[in-house]
Protein backbone atom coordinates (compact mmCIF):
# COMPACT_ATOMS: atom_id res chain seq x y z
CA UNK A 1 0.00 0.00 0.00
CA UNK A 2 1.24 3.65 -0.62
CA UNK A 3 0.46 6.80 0.19
CA UNK A 4 -0.76 9.53 -2.49
CA UNK A 5 0.48 13.61 -2.43
CA UNK A 6 -0.34 16.39 -4.65
CA UNK A 7 3.06 17.52 -6.28
CA UNK A 8 1.67 20.13 -8.57
CA UNK A 9 -0.65 22.31 -8.91
CA UNK A 10 -2.74 25.28 -10.64
CA UNK A 11 -5.78 27.17 -11.64
CA UNK A 12 -7.57 29.26 -14.54
CA UNK A 13 -9.84 32.08 -14.27
CA UNK A 14 -10.96 33.53 -17.28
CA UNK A 15 -10.12 36.92 -18.06
CA UNK A 16 -13.99 38.81 -17.42
CA UNK A 17 -14.57 40.03 -14.37
CA UNK A 18 -18.05 40.25 -13.77
CA UNK A 19 -19.08 42.92 -10.71
CA UNK A 20 -21.91 42.98 -8.50
CA UNK A 21 -22.47 46.30 -9.92
CA UNK A 22 -22.32 44.51 -13.42
CA UNK A 23 -25.44 41.88 -12.46
CA UNK A 24 -27.31 44.70 -10.99
CA UNK A 25 -27.51 46.04 -14.64
CA UNK A 26 -29.08 42.60 -16.05
CA UNK A 27 -31.49 41.51 -12.66
CA UNK A 28 -33.15 43.60 -9.86
CA UNK A 29 -29.90 42.76 -7.14
CA UNK A 30 -27.41 44.88 -5.06
CA UNK A 31 -23.76 45.17 -3.91
CA UNK A 32 -24.97 45.55 -0.97
CA UNK A 33 -27.49 41.95 -0.82
CA UNK A 34 -25.00 39.94 -2.43
CA UNK A 35 -22.02 40.85 -0.55
CA UNK A 36 -24.26 40.59 3.02
CA UNK A 37 -25.72 37.14 1.88
CA UNK A 38 -22.61 35.98 -0.36
CA UNK A 39 -19.50 37.64 0.78
CA UNK A 40 -18.97 37.97 -3.36
CA UNK A 41 -17.83 41.02 -5.01
CA UNK A 42 -17.24 39.50 -7.99
CA UNK A 43 -16.49 36.34 -10.40
CA UNK A 44 -15.45 35.80 -13.39
CA UNK A 45 -17.33 34.70 -16.73
CA UNK A 46 -16.29 33.29 -19.24
CA UNK A 47 -16.12 35.43 -22.36
CA UNK A 48 -18.60 34.53 -25.02
CA UNK A 49 -16.50 33.64 -28.49
CA UNK A 50 -13.24 32.81 -26.55
CA UNK A 51 -11.72 29.42 -26.86
CA UNK A 52 -12.93 28.76 -22.79
CA UNK A 53 -14.82 25.42 -22.11
CA UNK A 54 -14.30 23.35 -18.96
CA UNK A 55 -12.12 21.64 -20.78
CA UNK A 56 -10.16 24.18 -22.33
CA UNK A 57 -9.60 26.10 -19.08
CA UNK A 58 -9.04 22.49 -17.26
CA UNK A 59 -6.39 22.01 -20.33
CA UNK A 60 -4.86 25.40 -18.82
CA UNK A 61 -4.81 24.64 -15.37
CA UNK A 62 -3.37 21.41 -15.57
CA UNK A 63 -0.26 23.16 -17.72
CA UNK A 64 0.54 24.92 -14.57
CA UNK A 65 0.25 21.86 -12.24
CA UNK A 66 2.00 19.62 -14.29
CA UNK A 67 4.89 22.27 -14.92
CA UNK A 68 5.13 22.62 -11.22
CA UNK A 69 5.10 18.64 -10.63
CA UNK A 70 8.26 18.69 -13.55
CA UNK A 71 6.14 15.97 -15.21
CA UNK A 72 4.85 15.96 -18.84
CA UNK A 73 1.49 15.07 -19.74
CA UNK A 74 2.57 11.89 -20.89
CA UNK A 75 3.90 10.54 -17.35
CA UNK A 76 0.22 10.39 -16.39
CA UNK A 77 -1.33 7.01 -15.99
CA UNK A 78 -5.24 8.81 -15.70
CA UNK A 79 -7.24 11.61 -15.71
CA UNK A 80 -10.16 12.76 -13.31
CA UNK A 81 -12.80 15.15 -14.41
CA UNK A 82 -14.97 16.39 -11.67
CA UNK A 83 -17.52 19.02 -13.65
CA UNK A 84 -21.50 19.53 -13.18
CA UNK A 85 -21.15 21.39 -16.35
CA UNK A 86 -19.28 19.04 -18.89
CA UNK A 87 -18.72 20.74 -22.46
CA UNK A 88 -20.95 18.12 -24.50
CA UNK A 89 -24.13 16.13 -23.29
CA UNK A 90 -21.25 13.09 -23.98
CA UNK A 91 -19.22 11.89 -23.82
CA UNK A 92 -17.56 13.74 -21.07
CA UNK A 93 -14.90 16.70 -20.65
CA UNK A 94 -11.77 14.05 -19.20
CA UNK A 95 -11.65 12.67 -22.73
CA UNK A 96 -11.57 15.79 -24.34
CA UNK A 97 -8.86 16.62 -21.66
CA UNK A 98 -6.67 13.81 -23.06
CA UNK A 99 -6.88 14.99 -26.43
CA UNK A 100 -6.04 18.56 -25.77
CA UNK A 101 -3.02 17.32 -23.20
CA UNK A 102 -2.05 15.19 -26.38
CA UNK A 103 -1.89 11.78 -24.86
CA UNK A 104 -2.90 8.88 -27.14
CA UNK A 105 -4.22 6.39 -24.54
CA UNK A 106 -5.37 6.77 -20.68
CA UNK A 107 -8.17 6.29 -18.52
CA UNK A 108 -10.15 10.22 -18.64
CA UNK A 109 -13.08 9.92 -16.10
CA UNK A 110 -15.87 12.13 -15.19
CA UNK A 111 -16.73 12.13 -11.63
CA UNK A 112 -20.27 13.94 -11.52
CA UNK A 113 -20.54 15.09 -7.56
CA UNK A 114 -21.33 18.75 -7.88
CA UNK A 115 -19.27 21.02 -5.14
CA UNK A 116 -18.04 17.78 -3.61
CA UNK A 117 -16.71 16.49 -6.97
CA UNK A 118 -13.06 17.61 -5.89
CA UNK A 119 -13.31 15.62 -3.19
CA UNK A 120 -14.70 12.36 -4.54
CA UNK A 121 -11.89 12.76 -7.55
CA UNK A 122 -9.06 13.24 -4.90
CA UNK A 123 -10.53 10.37 -3.04
CA UNK A 124 -10.61 8.12 -6.23
CA UNK A 125 -7.45 9.26 -7.54
CA UNK A 126 -6.08 8.28 -3.82
CA UNK A 127 -7.33 4.69 -4.13
CA UNK A 128 -6.19 3.93 -7.66
CA UNK A 129 -2.35 5.12 -6.21
CA UNK A 130 -2.81 3.13 -2.47
CA UNK A 131 -3.32 0.16 -4.75
CA UNK A 132 -0.36 0.62 -7.23
CA UNK A 133 -2.62 0.59 -10.02
CA UNK A 134 -1.30 4.26 -10.90
CA UNK A 135 1.00 6.27 -10.11
CA UNK A 136 0.33 9.69 -11.39
CA UNK A 137 -3.24 10.90 -11.72
CA UNK A 138 -4.26 14.60 -12.80
CA UNK A 139 -7.28 15.57 -11.08
CA UNK A 140 -9.24 18.70 -12.18
CA UNK A 141 -12.81 20.59 -11.36
CA UNK A 142 -13.53 22.56 -14.12
CA UNK A 143 -16.69 24.57 -14.39
CA UNK A 144 -18.59 27.13 -17.04
CA UNK A 145 -21.52 28.26 -14.95
CA UNK A 146 -22.38 31.47 -16.88
CA UNK A 147 -23.38 29.00 -20.05
CA UNK A 148 -26.15 28.40 -17.86
CA UNK A 149 -27.20 30.87 -15.59
CA UNK A 150 -30.35 32.96 -16.28
CA UNK A 151 -29.37 36.28 -15.62
CA UNK A 152 -32.98 37.83 -15.34
CA UNK A 153 -34.22 39.18 -12.03
CA UNK A 154 -36.11 35.18 -12.06
CA UNK A 155 -32.80 33.69 -11.52
CA UNK A 156 -31.01 36.08 -9.25
CA UNK A 157 -30.97 33.58 -6.54
CA UNK A 158 -28.78 31.49 -7.98
CA UNK A 159 -26.92 33.52 -10.71
CA UNK A 160 -25.51 35.89 -8.62
CA UNK A 161 -23.72 33.21 -6.63
CA UNK A 162 -21.46 30.82 -9.08
CA UNK A 163 -18.73 31.66 -11.73
CA UNK A 164 -16.42 29.96 -13.86
CA UNK A 165 -12.93 28.76 -13.52
CA UNK A 166 -10.79 25.66 -13.05
CA UNK A 167 -8.06 24.17 -10.78
CA UNK A 168 -5.87 21.32 -11.28
CA UNK A 169 -3.72 18.72 -8.70
CA UNK A 170 -0.62 16.98 -9.80
CA UNK A 171 -0.93 13.40 -6.96
CA UNK A 172 1.99 10.77 -7.41
CA UNK A 173 2.94 7.60 -5.39
CA UNK A 174 4.60 8.40 -1.53
CA UNK A 175 5.81 5.95 -0.04
CA UNK A 176 6.65 7.44 3.46
CA UNK A 177 2.70 6.80 5.00
CA UNK A 178 3.14 10.06 7.14
CA UNK A 179 2.94 12.02 4.08
CA UNK A 180 -0.23 13.00 0.99
CA UNK A 181 -3.41 11.84 1.82
CA UNK A 182 -4.05 10.49 5.20
CA UNK A 183 -7.70 10.04 4.90
CA UNK A 184 -11.45 10.81 2.88
CA UNK A 185 -14.96 10.55 4.51
CA UNK A 186 -17.64 10.63 1.25
CA UNK A 187 -21.30 11.11 1.63
CA UNK A 188 -24.38 11.05 -0.65
CA UNK A 189 -28.23 11.69 0.58
CA UNK A 190 -29.91 11.33 -2.85
CA UNK A 191 -33.57 12.40 -0.82
CA UNK A 192 -32.17 15.94 -1.50
CA UNK A 193 -31.84 15.53 -5.06
CA UNK A 194 -34.10 18.36 -6.33
CA UNK A 195 -33.17 20.91 -3.80
CA UNK A 196 -30.01 22.24 -5.64
CA UNK A 197 -30.41 21.03 -9.30
CA UNK A 198 -30.54 21.33 -13.04
CA UNK A 199 -33.38 19.25 -14.24
CA UNK A 200 -33.55 19.82 -17.83
CA UNK A 201 -32.23 19.64 -20.07
CA UNK A 202 -32.27 15.88 -20.05
CA UNK A 203 -33.23 13.00 -20.65
CA UNK A 204 -36.58 13.42 -18.92
CA UNK A 205 -36.71 16.83 -20.48
CA UNK A 206 -35.27 18.07 -23.41
CA UNK A 207 -34.90 21.29 -24.69
CA UNK A 208 -38.58 22.74 -26.44
CA UNK A 209 -37.92 23.01 -30.56
CA UNK A 210 -38.66 26.19 -30.99
CA UNK A 211 -37.48 28.69 -28.50
CA UNK A 212 -39.09 32.19 -28.22
CA UNK A 213 -36.52 34.94 -27.46
CA UNK A 214 -39.22 37.03 -25.90
CA UNK A 215 -40.52 34.20 -23.82
CA UNK A 216 -37.15 32.34 -22.49
CA UNK A 217 -36.65 28.74 -21.51
CA UNK A 218 -39.11 27.35 -17.93
CA UNK A 219 -37.26 27.51 -14.71
CA UNK A 220 -36.27 23.49 -15.15
CA UNK A 221 -33.73 24.20 -17.68
CA UNK A 222 -32.02 26.79 -15.61
CA UNK A 223 -30.21 26.05 -11.96
CA UNK A 224 -32.81 25.96 -9.10
CA UNK A 225 -31.63 26.33 -5.29
CA UNK A 226 -33.37 26.19 -2.22
CA UNK A 227 -31.26 28.32 -0.74
CA UNK A 228 -31.90 28.34 3.01
CA UNK A 229 -32.44 24.17 2.89
CA UNK A 230 -28.42 24.14 1.32
CA UNK A 231 -27.57 26.36 4.07
CA UNK A 232 -29.25 24.21 7.15
CA UNK A 233 -27.71 21.03 5.53
CA UNK A 234 -24.53 22.84 4.69
CA UNK A 235 -23.24 23.41 7.99
CA UNK A 236 -24.44 20.45 9.54
CA UNK A 237 -22.86 18.03 6.88
CA UNK A 238 -19.99 20.27 7.07
CA UNK A 239 -18.93 20.11 10.54
CA UNK A 240 -20.07 16.39 10.94
CA UNK A 241 -17.33 15.23 8.30
CA UNK A 242 -14.41 17.38 9.04
CA UNK A 243 -15.20 15.75 12.91
CA UNK A 244 -15.01 12.27 11.67
CA UNK A 245 -11.65 13.24 9.78
CA UNK A 246 -9.91 14.96 12.89
CA UNK A 247 -11.27 12.27 15.01
CA UNK A 248 -9.80 9.36 12.22
CA UNK A 249 -6.34 10.96 12.38
CA UNK A 250 -6.57 12.35 16.17
CA UNK A 251 -6.18 15.42 15.03
CA UNK A 252 -7.51 18.16 16.99
CA UNK A 253 -9.22 21.39 15.73
CA UNK A 254 -6.00 23.60 16.65
CA UNK A 255 -3.72 20.99 14.59
CA UNK A 256 -4.90 22.50 11.38
CA UNK A 257 -2.64 24.67 9.10
CA UNK A 258 -5.26 24.87 6.99
CA UNK A 259 -8.27 24.52 6.09
CA UNK A 260 -9.83 25.25 2.49
CA UNK A 261 -13.41 24.67 2.49
CA UNK A 262 -15.36 24.50 -1.01
CA UNK A 263 -16.30 27.90 -1.26
CA UNK A 264 -19.89 28.06 -0.92
CA UNK A 265 -20.81 31.18 0.31
CA UNK A 266 -18.58 33.30 2.80
CA UNK A 267 -21.03 32.57 5.27
CA UNK A 268 -21.02 28.75 5.50
CA UNK A 269 -17.16 29.31 5.89
CA UNK A 270 -17.05 31.79 8.25
CA UNK A 271 -19.80 29.37 10.33
CA UNK A 272 -17.87 26.64 10.36
CA UNK A 273 -14.62 28.73 11.27
CA UNK A 274 -16.44 29.59 14.26
CA UNK A 275 -17.30 26.59 15.01
CA UNK A 276 -14.15 24.85 15.29
CA UNK A 277 -12.37 27.90 16.61
CA UNK A 278 -9.84 28.53 13.53
CA UNK A 279 -8.08 31.59 13.58
CA UNK A 280 -8.33 34.07 10.52
CA UNK A 281 -4.74 32.55 9.39
CA UNK A 282 -6.04 28.46 9.65
CA UNK A 283 -8.90 29.08 6.71
CA UNK A 284 -8.37 30.18 3.20
CA UNK A 285 -11.31 31.88 1.20
CA UNK A 286 -11.11 33.45 -2.09
CA UNK A 287 -14.87 33.59 -2.89
CA UNK A 288 -15.17 37.03 -2.56
CA UNK A 289 -13.05 37.02 -6.12
CA UNK A 290 -14.32 34.36 -8.08
CA UNK A 291 -17.53 33.44 -6.59
CA UNK A 292 -18.78 29.73 -6.02
CA UNK A 293 -16.87 27.97 -9.04
CA UNK A 294 -18.66 24.14 -7.66
CA UNK A 295 -15.47 21.66 -8.28
CA UNK A 296 -13.13 23.89 -9.18
CA UNK A 297 -13.37 26.04 -5.72
CA UNK A 298 -11.19 23.95 -3.54
CA UNK A 299 -8.48 23.37 -6.42
CA UNK A 300 -8.49 26.98 -6.88
CA UNK A 301 -8.57 28.39 -3.40
CA UNK A 302 -5.89 25.60 -2.31
CA UNK A 303 -3.97 26.37 -5.46
CA UNK A 304 -3.80 30.17 -4.10
CA UNK A 305 -2.82 29.36 -0.81
CA UNK A 306 0.19 27.05 -1.70
CA UNK A 307 1.39 30.22 -3.74
CA UNK A 308 0.63 32.02 -1.33
CA UNK A 309 3.28 30.23 1.13
CA UNK A 310 -0.11 29.50 3.37
CA UNK A 311 0.47 25.74 2.50
CA UNK A 312 4.07 24.31 3.05
CA UNK A 313 5.28 20.97 3.32
CA UNK A 314 4.46 19.10 6.67
CA UNK A 315 1.69 21.13 6.81
CA UNK A 316 -1.90 19.60 7.86
CA UNK A 317 -4.41 20.46 5.54
CA UNK A 318 -8.24 19.83 5.56
CA UNK A 319 -10.16 20.05 2.71
CA UNK A 320 -14.00 20.03 2.91
CA UNK A 321 -16.97 20.56 0.49
CA UNK A 322 -20.93 20.00 0.44
CA UNK A 323 -23.01 20.70 -2.45
CA UNK A 324 -25.86 18.91 -4.61
CA UNK A 325 -27.10 15.27 -4.46
CA UNK A 326 -26.62 16.59 -1.28
CA UNK A 327 -23.26 15.09 -1.38
CA UNK A 328 -20.18 15.99 0.99
CA UNK A 329 -17.10 14.60 2.21
CA UNK A 330 -13.43 15.33 3.52
CA UNK A 331 -9.92 14.80 2.99
CA UNK A 332 -6.69 15.24 5.50
CA UNK A 333 -3.79 15.18 4.12
CA UNK A 334 -0.14 16.41 5.40
CA UNK A 335 1.44 18.73 2.48
N1 LIG B 1 -30.71 40.12 -5.03
C1 LIG B 1 -31.71 40.70 -4.35
N2 LIG B 1 -32.70 40.02 -3.76
C2 LIG B 1 -32.67 38.67 -3.89
C3 LIG B 1 -31.65 38.00 -4.60
C4 LIG B 1 -30.65 38.79 -5.19
N3 LIG B 1 -29.63 38.25 -5.86
N4 LIG B 1 -31.88 36.68 -4.54
C5 LIG B 1 -33.00 36.51 -3.83
N5 LIG B 1 -33.48 37.71 -3.44
C6 LIG B 1 -34.67 38.01 -2.66
C7 LIG B 1 -35.68 36.90 -2.67
O1 LIG B 1 -36.51 36.98 -3.81
C8 LIG B 1 -36.45 37.16 -1.39
O2 LIG B 1 -37.37 38.17 -1.63
P1 LIG B 1 -38.81 38.13 -0.91
O3 LIG B 1 -38.53 38.16 0.56
O4 LIG B 1 -39.47 39.34 -1.45
O5 LIG B 1 -39.44 36.84 -1.36
C9 LIG B 1 -35.38 37.70 -0.44
O6 LIG B 1 -34.29 38.15 -1.29
C10 LIG B 1 -34.86 36.67 0.51
O7 LIG B 1 -34.58 35.47 -0.22
P2 LIG B 1 -33.99 34.21 0.48
O8 LIG B 1 -33.75 33.14 -0.55
O9 LIG B 1 -34.84 33.87 1.65
O10 LIG B 1 -32.61 34.83 0.95
P3 LIG B 1 -31.60 34.23 1.98
O11 LIG B 1 -31.39 35.17 3.06
O12 LIG B 1 -31.91 32.83 2.33
O13 LIG B 1 -30.30 34.24 1.08
C11 LIG B 1 -28.93 32.68 -0.09
C12 LIG B 1 -30.23 33.48 -0.11
C13 LIG B 1 -27.75 33.66 -0.14
C14 LIG B 1 -28.87 31.79 -1.31
C15 LIG B 1 -28.91 31.88 1.21
O14 LIG B 1 -30.07 31.10 1.32
C16 LIG B 1 -27.73 31.01 1.31
O15 LIG B 1 -26.66 31.49 1.61
N6 LIG B 1 -27.94 29.69 1.12
C17 LIG B 1 -26.86 28.74 1.10
C18 LIG B 1 -26.80 28.24 -0.23
C19 LIG B 1 -25.47 28.46 -0.84
O16 LIG B 1 -24.60 29.09 -0.33
N7 LIG B 1 -25.34 27.87 -1.96
C20 LIG B 1 -24.14 27.99 -2.65
C21 LIG B 1 -24.18 27.05 -3.75
S1 LIG B 1 -24.49 25.47 -3.20
C22 LIG B 1 -23.08 24.92 -2.67
O17 LIG B 1 -22.06 25.26 -3.16
C23 LIG B 1 -23.19 24.08 -1.51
Amino acid sequence: MFNSRIIGMGKYLPENVVTNDDLAKMMDTSNEWIVERTGIHERRHIVKGSDDSPSTMALKASKVALERAGLEADQLDMILFATLSPDYYFPGSGVLLQELLGIPACPAMDIRMQCSGFIYALSTADQFIKSGMYKNILVVGAENHSGGLDMTTRGRGVSVIFGDGAGAAILTREEDHSKGILSSHLYSEGKHAEELSLIGPSTMRWVPEIIDANDPLDESYYPYMNGQVVFKHAVVRFSEVINEGLTKNNWKAEDIDMFVPHQANLRISQFIQKKFGLSNDQVYNNIMRYGNTTAASIPIALTEAWEEGKVKEGDKVVLAAFGSGFTWGSTLMVW
